[in-house]
C-alpha cells in the first residue's frame, strides 16, 4: 500500500503518474478513443479523468492562484460525482474526439507541474489524505486501462495484439488441497494505521463457522471439465437469473474463450492465444463462478472468510508475487492476491457503523452498496501495491471484462 511521506511524495506522484502513460504507450492514436461497449472508457478518456481528480479535489480547492485548464473539462472527464455538477453521460465517453490526444497529455502535464508545487509546498494532513486518494484512484483507472484496452482490442476481428511479451498465463500445482480454518471470532477490515478506503472501515467482529479454502484458484482445465460436463446446458447449476441471463445474451463460455476448429483459444493482450489447461480462469461472471461452485459441490467464499485467510498469508505472498516468480504460486494460498479478483457470495454492502467521507469524496464507495457482488484479492491488471487484504472491490453480477475469477470454498 502506498504510504506517503513528505520526502517521497514527489517521487511516488511522478511514479504513478508516469506507470499510467506507460500503459498507453503501446496503443496507435486511433485506440485512444475507442470505447466498445457502455461500461468500457476510452483510454484517453482515463488519462484526462484521473488528472481532473485531482484538479477538482485537490488544486482548485487548496491552490488559491491555481487557473484550471479548461472550463469545459469538469463536465467532460468527471465521472459520477453528482456533488461537482452535470457531466457527459457515461455511454458517449468515446463521442469525444476533441480534446485531441495532444491536448489531453498537456493536461495532464499541466495537472503534474501545479501538483508539484503542491507536493514540494503544502503538508496539511486533509491535503496527503487527498493525493493518498487521488495516487490510489489513478491506479484503479491504470487497472481498468489495461481490461477496457483488452475489451476494445478484442472487439476488433483481426484480435491485435497489445504487447506480444505480455503472458497472462498464471500457472500453479495442477491438483489443489483444502486449507481449513477453525472460524471464531474474528477481526475484519481495515486497520486504522494503514491507507484504505472508507469502505473497508470499520475494522469490526465476523462470526464465522469452520471453513475451508481450495489451496488454488480454479483453472482453465478446471473450467473446460464443467463445460464439456454441458454445465452451460444444465439449469440445476445455475441460479435463476444467471440462467436467464446466459441464455439472453448467448453466453456459453468465459468471455474471452473462442473455438475454432474444434480447439479453445483465448484473447489477451499478447493477442489470440491458446487455452492454457493450468492458466488461472479470468473473466467469468458471478453467474459462471457460482454455477461452477454448484457443479462441483462447493460454494464460493464470504468475503471475511476471504480476509480471515488474507491476514494469516501476510505477509509472505504479498507483493513478493509477480508472473516472473511462479514458485509463490506453488504455495497453497499462494494466488490469494495478484492473480485474479475472486467472486465472494457476498453483496457488497457497508460494514456495520460504516460512514461515507463528507462531500463529494463521499460518492466514491458508499452509493455503490446495492446490487453488487464483492470481489478479493486484486488481479494481474492490478497495480502491486494497490492491493491489500482490506481491499472490497465491487461490480454486477454478470460482470466479465474485469480479471474476475473463482476460489471455491466449504463449509466444514
Ligand atoms: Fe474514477
Amino acid at each position: 500500500v502506498i504510504t506517503l511521506k513528505p520526502n517521497n511524495l514527489v517521487e511516488k506522484f511522478q511514479e504513478i503518474r508516469s506507470q499510467t502513460e506507460d500503459i498507453c504507450r503501446p496503443l496507435e492514436i486511433e485506440d485512444h478513443t475507442l470505447q466498445c461497449m457502455d461500461d468500457v472508457s476510452p483510454p484517453k478518456w482515463h488519462l484526462a479523468h484521473v488528472s481532473w481528480f485531482f484538479e477538482e479535489f485537490i488544486l482548485k480547492p487548496y491552490v488559491e492562484s491555481y487557473r484550471e485548464f479548461s472550463a469545459e473539462f469538469g463536465f467532460l472527464f468527471n465521472s459520477y460525482y453528482n456533488a461537482v455538477g452535470v457531466r457527459h453521460p457515461r455511454p458517449k465517453r468515446g463521442h469525444i474526439s476533441r480534446p485531441t490526444l495532444k491536448t489531453v497529455l498537456d493536461y495532464r502535464h499541466y495537472i503534474d507541474n501545479n501538483m508539484k508545487d503542491l507536493l514540494v509546498s503544502a503538508q496539511s494532513t486533509e491535503i496527503m489524505r487527498r493525493i493518498q486518494i487521488g495516487l490510489h484512484h489513478e491506479q484503479q483507472h491504470q487497472e481498468l486501462l489495461c481490461t477496457d484496452i483488452k475489451y476494445n482490442l478484442f472487439c476488433n476481428p483481426t484480435y491485435p495484439t497489445y504487447n506480444s511479451e505480455l503472458s497472462e498465463n498464471i500457472c500453479g500445482p495442477s491438483v489443489p488441497t483444502w486449507c481449513n480454518y477453525e472460524g471464531g471470532l474474528v477481526d475484519i477490515g481495515a486497520k486504522s494505521d494503514t491507507f484504505a478506503y472508507d469502505n473497508e472501515f470499520p475494522r469490526h467482529q465476523k462470526f464465522l463457522a469452520p471453513y475451508a479454502l481450495e489451496s488454488r484458484m480454479v483453472t482453465n482445465g478446471d473450467y473446460l471439465q464443467f463445460i464439456d460436463a454441458g454445465g452451460y446446458q444444465h439449469s440445476e447449476f445455475w441460479l435463476s437469473e444467471g440462467w436467464d441471463f446466459i441464455q439472453t445474451n448467448k453466453q456459453f463460455a468465459p468471455l474471452y474463450w473462442l473455438k475454432k476448429d474444434g480447439a479453445w483459444f483465448e484473447y489477451t493482450l499478447a493477442g489470440l492465444q491458446p487455452i492454457d489447461l493450468s492458466g488461472r480462469l479470468a473473466h467469468i461472471s458471478y453467474f459462471e463462478a457460482d454455477a461452477y461452485a454448484a457443479f462441483r459441490k462447493c460454494r464460493l467464499p464470504y468475503e471475511a472468510e476471504w480476509e480471515h485467510a488474507a491476514q494469516a498469508v501476510l505477509p509472505k505472498s504479498f507483493f513478493i508475487l509477480d508472473q516472473n516468480n511462479n514458485e509463490e504460486l506453488k504455495q497453497p494460498l499462494g494466488d490469494l492476491y495478484g492473480v485474479g479478483w475472486q467472486w465472494t457470495i457476498d453483496s457488497y454492502l457497508p460494514y456495520p457503523g460504516y460512514r461515507a467521507e463528507s462531500g463529494a469524496l463521499g460518492e466514491y464507495n458508499g452509493k455503490f452498496m446495492c446490487n453488487q457482488q464483492v470481489l478479493r484479492g486484486g488481479s494481474l491488471f492490478t497495480p502491486k501495491n494497490h492491493i491489500r487484504f482490506s481491499y472490497r472491490n465491487f461490480f454486477p453480477t454478470n460482470t466479465r471484462w474485469q480479471r474476475t475469477g473463482i476460489r471455491l470454498a466449504k463449509s466444514l
